[in-house]
């Protein structure tokens, strides 16, 4: 189905702050407390909280129209179908994408990352072919190509980060000269760094080299298209932006993955099955094998209403004025003893902050933070190729999103002044 309509909804040009104390009324979780304290939560950046239209479309479907999609051509098993197709005509009109045939629902970002590796990776590259890849990028940009290059014995060049937390980029043509592939964040979600998308597309592209965006942090957070990008293939995940689990999108070119071998083989991937072999079916399903996450598409849909409801540049605009608060704030808080890691202009990043606490361990500061009821996620963040280069373990990330307000980094901050009264620094 071709996909005509304008994306991101009504307010797409408005990009007035979003009223984010509303906005969390929306959200049931977050009227709940922890340790006998109202829940602040700060690590969106793993999950976002769910809204009850998600929650209630989700309900619905199992409720009223709970059915297996694709099969039956009884009533409910139609609707069915209809809402999961509508999901999906949905999505691509939120990334700018031309046809619901480039619309390929996965099991997570992770899922569509391994599809593109083992599909695409699996059927086009050989020994001593070059794949890019960032050191900002999450494993799930990693360890696919990992696995292929021991496999076939690729060649994997790094692009390395600056001090100030952006991509190297001083030395991009060396590192795309003969390569076949590019896999980049189009945001990193340590550092927030929003990366040059459309200019590393158009340079992969003039080497030869097909791209791979991983933009599970950037799709939740601004207006996406990936026709502006020129990309080959985006990969993100629902439950980063207000939809459930167990549903991610591969988006790709149409022209490539029509080309491409199945990834996983079973019902609804084939059109014809013979015991000398089998045909597969059209896009997007010939990726679809099995019965797919029904409700959780329907979520994902609901999440996109949700979303151009907001306005994708009034969510922006607001992530760009809350971590301005948050970097003032917690800079004029606490001085030499905090680091924020990545860039400190707050147009250049999403709200994601990653904070180095004088010689505190981040677990520790994310303890003492969870007594205040302030959830942050301490940890390598998946992205051990960039702690490495940071020269630290892990660091304790706050990350931001439409339902945060002054209040919840007011919160952060006197929760981090009892975690360094606490450890006395
Ligand atoms: N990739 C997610 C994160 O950064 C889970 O926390």
């Amino acid at each position: 189905m071709a996909l005509t309509d304008t994306p991101h909804g009504g307010r797409a040009t408005d990009a007035d702050p979003l009223d984010a104390a509303a906005i969390a009324a929306d959200f049931p979780l977050l009227g709940t407390t922890s340790h006998g304290r109202r829940l602040v939560y700060l690590d969106s950046a793993a999950t976002s909280q769910k809204p009850t239209a998600v929650l209630d479309a989700m309900d619905r479907y199992y409720r009223t129209i709970n059915a297996n999609v694709h099969r039956g051509v009884y009533d409910i098993a139609e609707q069915a179908t209809s809402a999961m197709e509508a999901a999906r005509a949905k999505v691509g009109r939120f990334i700018g994408a031309r046809s619901t045939s480039e619309v390929v629902f996965t099991k997570n970002a992770t899922e569509a990352c391994n599809l593109v590796v083992q599909s695409w990776g699996r059927a086009n590259l050989a020994e001593g072919d070059v794949v890019v890849l960032s050191l900002m990028e999450h494993h799930a940009d990693i360890v696919p190509w990992h696995i292929l290059a021991a496999e076939k014995g690729l060649e994997l060049r790094w692009i390395g980060v600056t001090d100030d937390g952006h991509l190297d980029l001083s030395n991009l043509d060396q590192l795309l000269d003969g390569a076949k592939a590019l896999g980049v964040t189009a945001m990193s979600n340590v550092l927030g760094t929003i990366t040059p998308v459309a200019d590393l597309c158009a340079a992969a592209h003039a080497a030869g080299a097909v791209t791979l965006i991983d933009a599970c942090q950037y799709v939740p957070h601004n207006v996406t298209d990936v026709a502006a990008w020129d990309a080959d293939f985006v990969a993100f995940s629902g439950h980063k932006m207000c939809g459930p689990t167990g549903i991610g999108v591969l988006w790709g070119r149409e022209e490539l993955l029509d080309a491409m071998p199945p990834f996983l083989g079973g019902g609804e991937m084939i059109r014809d099955v013979r015991t000398d072999g089998f045909t597969v079916n059209d896009l997007p399903w010939k990726f679809e094998a099995g019965t797919p996450p029904i409700a959780e598409i329907i979520g994902i849909g609901a999440a996109v209403d949700y979303l151009e409801g907001l306005g994708m540049d009034a969510v922006r605009a607001h992530e760009v004025e809350l971590t301005t608060y948050a970097m003032d704030v917690l800079g004029q808080r606490f001085g030499d003893r905090l680091t924020i890691h990545g860039p400190a202009d707050p147009a250049e990043r999403g709200g994601v902050l990653s904070l180095a606490f004088a010689d505190l361990h981040p677990h520790d500061v994310a303890q003492v933070l969870d007594e205040h009821a302030v959830c942050v996620r301490a940890g390598h963040h998946c992205a051990k190729p960039l702690m490495r280069h940071l020269g630290v373990s892990a660091t304790a990330r706050a990350s931001v999103y439409v339902y945060n307000t002054p209040a919840d980094i007011d919160a952060l901050a006197d929760a981090l002044d009892a975690t360094a009264e606490f450890f006395m620094v």
